[in-house]
């Protein structure tokens, strides 16, 4: 190797100096150029690593300058998820030594079961079903011009709101298991949703109906002819398409009934069987996690609250938030695992029990850059229900989409506020305010998400991740204050 050489690699760092100069075509396109420069480049490279002082040093950036254009941190990734498993192993190890094994199935069991003559939520659920004939009967009525619209619309106003007002009233007054009731409770409210959907979908029907003679609505689409794009005709031969006024029959409003749906339609898509292998892992799944929710209730949740109303009484404030932290963690994982095995498992077994094929229960939800983003992808039949039965129609009649959206989140708070303070016996505004809430927040995290989408979605998990566990240790320490003081008044 010549000395030339060795010199000049002491002047010039990189590795652009050669000992030749390179004469370049003056006009040659782009990708010519680039090829002989990592040419010219190599070429040097392999000089510099045949050159007497085996020169091991070469201009480049530290990993973590951006400017080094390193992206992969793939290895921190399972770090973090490494971290949070050995964490949470040694929540679970000190909670056992703490608190020993407190998971007891039997205790569930006893709770619904206490007396077993006595089953309000379950005899509410029963009585459910004289609302769905009623609103059947008033349709069918409707339908053969036997019943003036007006009247009509006022039988349909009443039989809804006693659906609402009915359980509410019983439940005050038996003050039942507030598990049971919170499931009665729940189940009217779908059921309001879906009758208010039906009633609307009938009326437009029956509008149509006035301009047309018969109204023919889109067909069942079997799911995997639309996706490879073929046509319908296997579906539409064994699937007889259903018209207004046809679809006023108790099994029509049934299947809607029981459908993971709260849109009214005609004619669902259906799938063309049901896939027995599909539906066992659901069932599995479902099965396994809610024993595993009621588990880690027992188990991690139930303890951390009942160490959080001490420091909630005295209103000491470093010990609260202390708390809050605290609860925060098994109540996200019992959330997340809650989302799961609703909208993904419980949803997908009755859609393939009953060959429904749309399943679009969620999109990623996960991903969300903005609060309103947030609601428009977590729970989808809800959604599509403010949207079609609420929201639009608002629109329509002239209201701007902020009072539009200020009604939508009203209903929506209210039924929050039912489905925990009626079961529980109390009226407090903690779930109410919670969803009053999410529209200046919203406002709020769509601003921060300009600046960067992921402050944007970090927002959104702070307020799933935090305000949860604030709601319910208002509501529990309420709950347990009334307890406490119904119990010293019977002992006066
Ligand atoms: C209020 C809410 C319905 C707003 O939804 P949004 O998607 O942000 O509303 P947008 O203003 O973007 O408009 C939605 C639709 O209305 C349509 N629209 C807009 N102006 C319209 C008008 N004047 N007439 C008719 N339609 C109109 C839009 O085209 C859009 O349709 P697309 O989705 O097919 O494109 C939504 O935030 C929501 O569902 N909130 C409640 C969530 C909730 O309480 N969930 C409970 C879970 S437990």
């Amino acid at each position: 190797m010549s000395t030339a050489n060795t010199n000049k690699y002491t002047v010039g760092e990189t590795s652009s100096a050669t000992s030749t100069p390179r004469k370049r075509p003056k006009c040659v396109k782009r990708t010519i150029s680039v090829a002989r420069v990592e040419q010219m480049l190599e070429e040097d490279r392999k000089e510099r690593r045949n050159a007497p002082d085996k020169p091991l040093h070469f201009a480049r950036d530290s990993l973590f300058s951006s400017s080094s254009g390193y992206t992969n941190y793939r290895g921190f990734l399972n770090l973090a998820i490494l971290l949070l498993v050995l964490s949470n192993a040694r929540v679970a190890l000190e909670n056992i030594i703490k608190y020993g094994i407190l998971v007891d199935p039997f205790q569930w069991v006893q709770m619904f079961v206490k007396n077993p003559y006595s089953w309000p939520s379950a005899t509410l659920l029963l009585a459910m079903n004289i609302y769905i004939v009623v609103a059947l009967m008033i349709e069918v009525f409707q339908s053969k011009g036997r019943l003036p619209d007006n009247i009509a619309f006022w039988l349909k106003v009443i039989n809804m709101v006693s659906m609402i007002l009915i359980p509410a009233i019983v439940i005050l007054r038996i003050n039942p298991n507030p598990f049971g009731a919170c499931f009665a409770c729940g189940f009217h409210t779908t059921v309001f949703f879906k009758l208010w959907s039906y009633h609307q979908v009938n009326r437009w029907c029956r509008e149509e109906q006035i301009k047309r003679k018969r109204i023919t609505r889109r067909g069942s689409i079997d799911l995997s002819l639309y996706r490879s794009g073929e046509s319908d005709s296997d579906t539409t031969k064994s699937e007889k398409l259903v018209y207004y006024p046809e679809n006023l029959t108790l099994k029509d409003l049934y299947y809607f009934i029981l459908a993971p749906t709260l849109c009214y339609e005609l004619n669902f898509p259906r799938s063309r069987r049901i896939r027995k292998g599909f539906l066992l892992r659901r069932i599995v799944e479902m099965v396994f996690l809610s024993n595993l929710v009621l588990m880690l209730t027992q188990q991690w949740l139930l303890p951390t609250i009942n160490n959080s109303m001490q420091p909630i009484n005295s209103m000491n404030f470093g010990r609260m938030t202390e708390r809050l932290l605290k609860l925060s963690v098994p109540n996200h994982v019992i959330w997340l695992i809650c989302f799961y095995c609703i909208f993904h498992s419980s949803m997908n077994v009755s859609a393939e029990l009953l060959r429904f094929s749309d399943r679009q229960f969620y999109l990623d939800w996960w991903n969300a850059p903005t609060v309103s983003d947030f609601w428009n992808r977590w729970n989808m039949p809800v959604h599509k229900w403010a949207l079609r039965h609420v929201y639009r129609p608002m629109l329509r009649s002239g209201l701007t989409k902020l009072q539009a959206a200020v009604a939508v989140f009203l209903l929506s708070a209210f039924f929050h506020e039912y489905l925990v303070s009626v079961p529980l016996n109390m009226f407090r505004v903690w779930a109410f305010m919670g969803m009053m809430l999410q529209i200046p927040y919203a406002v709020m995290v769509a601003k921060i998400a300009n600046v960067d989408w992921r402050l944007g979605n970090m927002a959104v998990w702070l307020s799933l991740i935090i305000g949860q566990p604030i709601a319910i240790l208002m509501y529990v320490h309420d709950y347990y204050i009334l307890q406490f003081r119904d119990k010293q008044d019977a002992s006066v």
